[in-house]
């Protein structure tokens, strides 16, 4: 319960879904959450709510997307001697097009919010963190399976894929370790009133819950996973692993 007590944990895209799962069971643990999303009055309305349940956390509004603004945050917990002990990097968004009407500025756009973020926040946390640090990418199963139209979309997270790989070995110099997590199907706030065929699609006869995101989150950055790093783990109820024919 009180396992992280004294830890500094960061997580971004807090205001809804899987991020604010993420940040209150980190808080849970008793570490202090810095909530970071770019919706002011969503991300100040879960910092209220976690607050009122006993949690420490402090909501900062921030745009992955800006590059100042990520330099700005990490300045001030510079300023404050913060030592960070885990980077949740989950803030992202999806856009689904058909190719021949893609615009470069909105795959301009994914690819800042989904990967350039990624390597953004890395680079000015690890500075943050000492030996034990860990960073977790949260980046999807469609870096690995594909429907039309989400050319934008899974470039972005197979890229997150790469980049885990890459910062994890160039951060092994200072013993920080860096994963990936890919969610398949997540249930949350995008998603209402899911059919009994959505459940038993998968081989775990559920659609996931941000929960199990959550959790894993807790565990790869637990010294428990002292030898994982570079890796992606899929979380999907086993949607990547079925095989499908038409009969
Ligand atoms: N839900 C799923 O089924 C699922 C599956 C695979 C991967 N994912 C990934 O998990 C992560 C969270 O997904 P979710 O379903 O909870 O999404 P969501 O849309 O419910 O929440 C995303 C949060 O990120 C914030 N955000 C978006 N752009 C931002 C920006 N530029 N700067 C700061 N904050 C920003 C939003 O305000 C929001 O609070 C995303 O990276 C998503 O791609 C989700």
């Amino acid at each position: 319960m009180n396992q992280r007590q004294g830890e500094h944990v960061i997580v971004t895209g807090t205001a809804q879904g899987i991020g604010k799962k993420v940040a209150e069971l980190f808080a849970q643990a008793r570490a202090h959450v810095w909530l970071l999303d770019c919706k002011l009055d969503k991300g100040k309305q879960v910092e209220e709510e976690l607050r009122e349940k006993g949690f420490n956390v402090t909501f900062q509004q921030l745009d992955v997307q800006r590059p100042e603004d990520i330099k700005a945050f990490f300045s001030r917990l510079a300023g404050e001697n913060i030592v960070i002990n885990t980077l949740v990097n989950n803030a992202g968004s999806s856009q689904f097009k058909r190719l021949n009407e893609l615009e470069v500025t909105e795959w301009d756009a994914i690819m800042n919010t989904n990967v350039r973020s990624v390597m953004l926040m890395a680079k000015y946390c690890a500075p943050l963190m000492k030996a034990g640090g860990t960073i977790i990418n949260i980046a999807s199963t469609r870096a690995l399976m594909s429907e039309p139209n989400s050319e934008a979309y899974a470039a972005s997270k197979g890229a997150v894929i790469a980049l885990t790989h890459a910062l994890a070995a160039s951060l092994s110099e200072k013993y920080i370790r860096v994963n990936a997590i890919s969610p398949g199907w997540i249930e949350t706030e995008n998603y209402s009133q899911l059919r009994e065929e959505d459940h038993h699609q998968h081989f775990s006869q559920r659609v996931g819950q941000a929960s199990d995101v959550a959790k894993a989150c807790l565990y790869l950055s637990s010294g428990d996973a002292d030898f994982i790093t570079g890796e992606n783990v899929v979380i999907d109820g086993g949607m990547t692993r079925k095989m499908i024919y038409h009969h």
